[in-house]
């Protein structure tokens, strides 16, 4: 990456902007894989891979309008296009792999391209973390609402999908399956009536941390964070980060490296073709006597 300062467009190694909105990072085989929201023409998420984090080499539009559609056992919807042809919606893309399959396992939040009411999971497939993925389709785990949303693996390959449902109101937390193609069990109903989005969670110290944003659309707001001692435990109640605007972001992800946790969040351009100036943070995230804080550093902390 050529300009290092947060907020500003970030090139890859070609020169050419990066993609990658309402990302994720998945490590996998001595490299980190990025993968985002690229809105631009028939494409939903593309995927750039880096060794250093710095450096970023564009892979392939992973899933577009054009992708390869396969019925999978949970009853989805296969649609990648709405009925005028037009595009639909995929948000918050984010990556596992599957130990047990040899899958990259891909969850993202879908929605009809004119508004907000599908609400709904999607799932997609791939043999190659940046390989062409196999859209499963969407649907609404045990019928409920499913907006911003995220993914976490724990230590033993268990994985959880979190998602704000009930018009935002809640944000559920489901255990997946052991393929990671399906909810298991919704574990948890947070903060009832909180509106809580942008979810992202890391394990720091042993114990489990989860940021989220408050709902605004595409204008910052202040995050908050909460801890448990086990994803399916009693977690705490919300506690402020950051300042009323998180530093002019909301939370993407959160990840680790060299024992240090990243904030990755998006600083949004806004709708329609401001959607298009979006830019990324990058700041430390740090736990001091059991307080998360986050340090609004200028330039990119890697
Ligand atoms: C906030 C969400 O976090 C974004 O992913 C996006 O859905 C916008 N709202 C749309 O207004």
């Amino acid at each position: 990456m050529k300009e290092s300062i947060n907020g500003t467009v970030w090139k890859d190694i070609n020169g050419n902007p990066i993609h990658a909105h309402g990302g994720w990072i998945l490590f996998h085989g001595g490299w980190y894989y990025w993968y985002g929201e690229d809105r631009r023409e028939r494409y939903y998420v593309s995927c750039y891979r880096s060794r250093n984090l710095r450096d970023w080499e564009f892979r392939r539009h992973i899933l577009t309008m054009d992708s390869r559609m396969e019925a999978y056992r949970v009853r989805t919807k296969l649609q990648l296009q709405n009925e005028d042809g037009g595009k639909v919606n995929l948000e918050r893309p984010k990556v596992l792999f599957n130990e047990k399959t040899g899958k990259f396992v891909l969850w993202a939040h879908f929605e009809n391209g004119r508004d907000y009411t599908a609400a709904a999971a999607a799932v997609a497939t791939c043999d190659t973390p940046d390989g062409d993925f196999t859209y499963h389709g969407h649907f609404n785990p045990y019928g409920y609402m499913s907006r911003d949303c995220t993914l976490f693996q724990d230590d033993d390959g268990t994985a959880y999908f979190i998602s704000a449902a009930r018009d935002n109101a809640d944000l559920h937390v489901y255990r997946l399956t052991d393929d990671y193609m399906n909810v298991e069990r919704l574990v948890h109903r947070l903060w009832q009536g909180e509106y809580r989005e942008a979810p992202a969670v890391a394990k720091i110290k042993g114990r489990y941390y989860m940021l989220t944003s408050f709902c605004t659309g595409w204008e910052p707001n202040q995050a908050k964070y909460a801890w448990a001692d086990a994803i399916e435990g009693r977690w705490s109640c919300l506690l402020e980060i950051g300042d009323e605007t998180t530093y002019h972001s909301q939370p993407a992800f959160l990840l680790q490296k060299d024992g240090r946790t990243l904030y990755f969040g998006d600083r949004w351009g806004g709708d329609g073709e401001a959607y298009f100036s979006s830019s990324y943070v990058v700041y430390p995230l740090e736990l001091t006597e059991g307080r998360l804080a986050i340090k609004p550093v200028e330039e990119i902390w890697l």
